[in-house]
């Protein structure tokens, strides 16, 4: 028998999410939460329920934040359940096939904007190395139009997503697949490589939080605890031959790993300047060909 919905206003569903979920989240977070699916979710305007709290759910509404609060409660992320994220300037859509773009990310593509996101004197050929839901490949092609970018990922289904968000954003991309292990049958050379790859050590797992553990892509993530800088040596690797004179390489990195990352580096012919994200860490480093 299928349970009859009932009727509720904003502000009784807002009640009932504080008493729902209070157990693991403060009201602060509810708040948030409540406030993101009415606005991500149900296109309702963030002051609707400050300006209208009696005004009534539809009841597919109330069906959806119930089933998004057990959701919540087993740790599955909101982004996942409003199918949305935010990055700079861009409303891509994510699902588990792809991680969530990070504000850090966002400061990695901020830097390279720095650089040359003003300059329409010349063009430039960019590859985002495993682009997931392409926030990075879509951000710098919406910067500057002078940017041709390419952008691989492993599996075709999280390239069709990144697809998806091209054309939502209004860009054009050059997806491929490509395993970034296998760099070999690669041809083209590029003006700026841009990564950030998995760097996750295993034995970082007891340290994250169960909404990532859980439900992220395990792909996206991780690395061996024997090796974990086999992507960026790929990378490089790829760039002696495919980068261009003057090239420069972008990396979000795992600040643990800095002291190898720059031991690594020295093999080849790069001037490295790091930033520190938002959190006081070493995130980003800027590899300029010598
Ligand atoms: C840390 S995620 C970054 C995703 C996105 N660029 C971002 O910043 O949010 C790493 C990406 O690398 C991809 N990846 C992992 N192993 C790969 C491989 N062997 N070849 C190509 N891409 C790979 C994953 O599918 C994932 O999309």
């Amino acid at each position: 028998m299928v349970n009859k919905i009932p009727y509720m206003t904003l502000l009784e569903a807002r009640d009932l999410y504080r008493e729902t979920l209070q157990t693991k989240f403060s009201n602060g977070e509810i708040d948030f939460y409540f406030k993101s699916l009415m606005t991500e979710s149900f296109q309702r305007e963030p002051t609707q329920l400050a300006l209208e709290p009696e005004s009534e759910l539809e009841p597919l509404e109330v069906l959806f934040i119930q089933e998004a609060a057990t959701k919540l409660l087993k740790d599955y992320p909101l982004q996942y359940i409003t199918g949305t994220v935010h990055f700079r300037t861009l409303k891509l859509k994510v699902d588990p096939r792809v991680l969530i773009p990070r504000p850090e990310t966002e400061e990695l593509v901020d830097w390279i904007v720095e650089d040359f996101g003003k300059r329409t004197d010349d063009t430039k050929d960019i590859l985002d190395m495993g682009t997931g839901s392409g926030c990075i490949a879509i951000a710098l092609a919406k910067e500057n139009t002078q940017f041709t970018v390419s952008a691989l990922d492993q599996e075709q289904p999280i390239l069709d997503l990144a697809q998806e968000n091209a054309l939502n954003n209004g860009v054009q991309i050059h997806f491929f697949q490509q395993d970034l292990l296998q760099l070999d049958s690669l041809k083209q050379s590029f003006d700026i490589l841009v990564s950030n790859p998995p760097y996750v050590m295993r034995k970082e797992q007891e340290q994250m939080q169960p909404n990532v553990l859980d439900h992220e892509p395990h792909q996206a993530l991780f690395v061996p605890d024997e090796d974990p800088l086999v992507f960026y040596r790929a990378i490089l690797k790829f760039a002696s031959l495919h980068l261009n004179s003057e090239g420069i390489i972008y990396f979000e990195i795992n600040p643990l790993l800095i002291d190898e990352l720059r031991s690594l580096i020295q093999q080849f012919d790069y001037t490295i300047s790091e930033r520190m994200d938002i959190f006081g860490k070493v995130r980003m480093l800027r590899l300029k060909k010598k």
